[in-house]
């Protein structure tokens, strides 16, 4: 009662002074209000071991047994959803699977609608049963908009089961889909009340897919982690071939803290900004070309191969502004091969990256706030870059490229007679 009483109060407050500001015979009502969100995001080793409580406790809230509905990733299914069955059984749960073979290319509204019809046949109810998504990051940022949708905001948990999903997709606030050309055009702000993650997951990824979320890492690395950056310098290649498995060799105990660190920097970098209210992100960075060149290389390149292809050309471009050192640039883009991610792809025209950074200015009300590396794990924004830098970074990212695909000129063999 008290409650009520101050707010309307203070709303009377405001009513009071705007409407001062109403012509005559006119009136106006300013409603504001603050939606206060808090999630967890954990990472939780053998999620799926029976003995393993974490996820009957997300599940059901201490209150089995309980209905829910599971919208998983088709490839995710085939190798999991026995053990995930036989858990679920085990804890009380009823459960539906609503099987979604997802992939870049059904990243739409169609797909999101598929889901809605499950949530709908399920009869998801409004507050208290959340959806269950375990997949990638095509996945959950279908299900998370399809659940925002659905009763104008459903809660669900994300169980990412790729790299980009357990440092990226499946740690922040945004969900979305694709439509027409454009990367995630259509999306909404509706983060997961819980995040597991379980690394185990990992150990079935293919490689491709390993590096591709390591370039997400190598991103925050970049920005604002220069140890991290060491980590993936000395350790890249072992990572991707033991699947970033954690364990007692040296490798396994990296895993873990690039993983722990990537998470960190992540949400170090969103949570301040979780409504994207400030358009000057540095996690932005390797974002400002790639949704064009991702989109238009569909399905060639996956979305941390475009954002590699991005950071070398920014980082090119800081090059020539003075921002990286000669050695430094060079340090980045050898990275980048021990990763062996993409630093150029044939649809990186001038014209192309000239409507790239059209786009991205739009999306950046106006302006272009393009992160870009000062040293390594460091970074400024810019906003004056001219069609002359890019294409001369472009020119010089493909002299460099040329220059270390050639092989090696060799000096005088020695025959050894
Ligand atoms: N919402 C965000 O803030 C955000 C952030 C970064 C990226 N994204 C989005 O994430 C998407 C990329 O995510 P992704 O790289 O996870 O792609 P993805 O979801 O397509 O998954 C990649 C592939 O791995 C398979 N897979 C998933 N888990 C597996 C496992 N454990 N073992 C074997 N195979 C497995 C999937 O079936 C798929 O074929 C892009 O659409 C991008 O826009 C969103």
């Amino acid at each position: 009662m008290t409650r009520t009483k101050s707010l309307s109060r203070r709303a009377d407050r405001v009513a009071d002074r705007v409407h001062d500001e109403a012509t005559e015979g006119g009136a106006v009502w300013r409603v504001s209000a603050l939606k206060e969100v808090s999630y967890d995001v954990m990472v939780q080793p053998r999620l799926l071991d029976p003995a393993n409580p974490a996820l009957a406790r997300a599940v059901t809230s201490g209150a089995a047994p309980v209905r829910r509905l599971v919208v998983i990733d088709a490839t995710v299914a085939s190798l999991y959803s026995e053990r995930l069955t036989a858990y679920l059984a085990g804890h009380d749960v009823e459960f539906r699977l609503c099987v979604i073979d997802a992939h870049e290319s059904v990243k739409v509204m169609a797909t999101v609608f598929e889901v809605v019809d499950a949530m709908d046949a399920f009869g998801v109810p409004r507050r208290h049963a959340p959806v269950v998504a375990m997949g990638g990051g095509v996945l959950t940022d279908i299900v998370g908009l399809a659940a925002s949708l659905y009763r104008r905001a459903t809660p669900y948990i994300r169980i990412p089961t790729t790299l980009i999903g357990m440092i990226d997709a499946g740690i922040g606030s945004k969900t979305g889909v694709n439509f027409r050309e454009h990367k995630n055009r259509l999306g909404a702000y509706h983060p997961s009340s819980l995040t597991l993650i379980d690394p185990g997951f990992l150990s079935t990824l293919d490689s491709r897919h390993l590096r591709n979320g390591l370039a997400e890492i190598l991103k925050i690395a970049l920005i604002k982690d220069a140890e991290l950056f060491d980590l993936l310098a000395t350790h890249g290649a072992d990572l991707v071939e033991q699947r970033m498995q954690p364990g007692e060799d040296a490798v396994g105990g990296t895993a873990l803290t690039v993983l722990r660190r990537a998470v960190q920097g992540m949400l170090e970098e969103l949570q301040p900004n979780l409504w994207e209210d400030h358009l000057q992100r540095l996690v932005d960075f390797g974002h400002s070309f790639s949704p064009t060149i991702e989109m238009t290389a569909l399905p060639e390149l996956l979305h941390g191969e475009a954002v590699c292809v991005d950071m070398a050309l920014s980082s090119v471009l800081a090059h020539h502004r003075g921002l990286l050192t000669t050695a430094e640039l060079d340090r980045v883009l050898d990275v980048m091969r021990v990763l062996r991610l993409p630093v150029l792809h044939p649809v990186c025209t001038p014209e192309l990256l000239r409507g790239a950074l059209a786009d991205t200015v739009k999306h950046r009300d106006g302006r272009q706030h393009l992160p870009l590396p000062r040293g390594i794990g460091d970074a400024v924004f810019v906003d004056d870059v001219t069609q002359h830098e890019v294409e001369a970074a472009l020119f010089a990212l493909g002299e460099r490229e040329r220059a270390t695909r050639q092989p090696k000129v060799r000096g005088p063999v020695d025959m050894g007679v």
